[in-house]
């Protein structure tokens, strides 16, 4: 962990420092912003792209080694964002992609009944808050509202568990009077939309929730057109839309947001072993992108805890700030079953067996899907990355693996004037035709280091007299400081070298 120890990151911090630097915006800002929606700025999105570039190639250009010592099969798609409505029919999502929400008559608030946490005690007022993240915060909360009580005899139970009858003992989130929830009632998360000139029910259309989807209904069309046969994979990349009823940590939980998703077709018998395989793969990947072994966390989700189509999840989770000590999800990695498969089949009339030749025999392939959050991978680099460190200028730097920052080397002439900006250009101009440089003139020298610390470059190379007459350059390290001497007919194999991947 490269945060400092005592001092513990605070979200509003990161949050700043992406507005400031250019990396994520609110969406529609001079309109005042609008909730679940965040627009990448230029470094937010060169982050993004080499993230996504990252887990392509992982998963399409140079796919794992599987167990018998071979790469393993995977094939790309880009599937529409709208389909036919009988795939969310299909799928399970229209009708149920539902979250329980209550709402309070009084505020005219609403809140996900799982996320409603009640005080219960044997008393006749029960206080009720909302996404309480910090669970050391609650006793803290709770004498707050309690002063002359002993707080230990309350019990938390989230809403849902609650009796109807004891709902008038409630007091909202937003209020101070007791009875103005209401019963949970099933709200859709699916974002409609109508194509066409006419808007009626019949002709409405949904932004899709998810991107695997997509790859089921092209199944068919891949196994017939691209020789491939279980076990394979098919990887996409692209936006899903879901209506969250309360989007929040910033683009954490958003309305709006990118998935990679992998749907890895396999034998039913293998699926356990599979779905090891995967397991320890993704964890691998988001290592080798930078992020802490220390700070990722697999959670085998309970049976009671499982989606509808899941036969068994782990989650890849992250120690983000805001969830710190405890970790939320990054990816989920789901054995599927044939569920999907099955459903297309059944909904759709199309025969989507596999049949096995060799074998002689007919099935319905399991799934194991790895499905990530591209735009929540992007918040945990950053979170990983921004260090606190008081002795620099910045007061802070990110520690991005060189593969991942926007910026993989800042190019500086040490002075505007004198010979320095022709022989800084001719090195940013050659530089440029294979890394993603930054070409940096006016200020001093400390305020543009500041800069590059502060968007997370890794290294910084200095032009001065000493270049003029050895063609030396000074190589400044984002981490440590250091600095050292080296020619610029060896910067592109330096950086060469740095960009590998841990
Ligand atoms: N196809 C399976 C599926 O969509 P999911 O757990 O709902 O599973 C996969 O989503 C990943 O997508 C999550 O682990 C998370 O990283 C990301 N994700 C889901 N909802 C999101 C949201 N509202 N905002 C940002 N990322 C989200």
């Amino acid at each position: 962990m490269t945060q400092s120890a005592d001092k513990p990151v605070d979200m509003k911090d990161i949050v700043a420092l992406c507005k400031r630097r250019g990396f994520i915006f609110q969406a529609s800002d001079i309109y005042g912003g609008y909730n679940g929606f965040w627009d990448f700025g230029p470094l937010g999105t060169e982050l993004k792209n080499n993230l996504r570039d990252s887990w392509w190639k992982n998963m399409v250009v140079t796919p794992p080694i599987g167990p018998d010592g071979t790469p393993v099969s995977i094939v790309g798609l880009d599937s529409a964002i709208i389909q036919n409505p009988r795939v969310w029919q299909a799928s399970g999502h229209v009708g149920g992609f539902n979250d329980p929400m209550v709402d309070c008559r009084e505020s005219k608030a609403r809140y996900r009944a799982d996320h409603l946490l009640v005080y219960t005690n044997d008393g006749d007022i029960w206080p009720a808050f909302y996404n309480v993240e910090d669970a050391a915060d609650i006793p803290r909360r709770l004498k707050k509202l309690k002063q002359n009580e002993d707080i230990s005899t309350y019990k938390i139970v989230s809403f849902d568990q609650i009796s109807a009858d004891d709902y008038a003992k409630i007091i909202g989130p937003d209020t101070k009077t007791a009875g103005t929830l209401t019963e949970p009632r099933q709200f859709s998360m699916m974002l409609d939309t109508f194509p066409g000139v006419i808007r009626d029910e019949e002709r409405k259309a949904y932004l899709r929730p998810e991107t695997a989807q997509g790859i089921f209904t092209n199944y068919k069309n891949i196994i017939d057109s691209m020789r491939v046969k279980p076990p394979f994979g098919i990887a996409q990349i692209g936006k899903a839309f879901r209506n969250e009823v309360t989007p929040r940590n910033f683009i954490f939980r958003s309305r709006e947001f990118e998935q990679m998703e992998m749907e890895w077709f396999c034998p039913p018998e293998d699926h356990a072993m599979w779905f090891e395989f995967w397991v320890d793969q993704r964890k691998k990947w988001w290592e080798s992108v930078g992020m802490d072994a220390n700070k990722i966390f697999l959670h085998d989700i309970e049976k009671s805890e499982l989606a509808h189509y899941s036969a068994r999840t782990i989650d890849i989770e992250y120690k983000y700030p805001f969830s710190d000590p405890n970790f939320d999800e990054l990816e989920g990695i789901a054995h599927r079953g044939d569920y999907d498969l099955s459903k297309h089949q059944e909904h759709s009339g199309q025969k989507l067996e596999y049949f096995d030749q060799q074998e002689n025999r007919r099935y319905l392939p399991h799934v194991i899907e790895p499905a990530a959050g591209l735009t929540r991978g992007v918040l945990a680099l950053i979170c990983e990355a921004y260090t606190i460190d008081e002795n620099r200028p910045s007061g802070v730097y990110l520690n991005f693996h060189p593969s991942m920052a926007p910026k993989k080397a800042a190019i500086l002439p040490l002075t505007a004037k004198e010979d320095h900006v022709p022989i800084a250009t001719k090195l940013y101009l050659d530089l440029r035709e294979e890394f993603s440089v930054d070409l940096d003139i006016k200020q001093n020298i400390g305020k543009r280091y500041a800069r590059q610390d502060e968007i997370g470059t890794p290294y910084c190379f200095t032009i001065d007299n000493d270049t003029i007459s050895d063609q030396t350059v000074t190589v400044r390290e984002r981490n440590t400081m250091a600095q050292e001497r080296i020619h610029m007919d060896k910067i592109a194999e330096f950086l060469r070298e740095k960009m590998k991947a841990v």
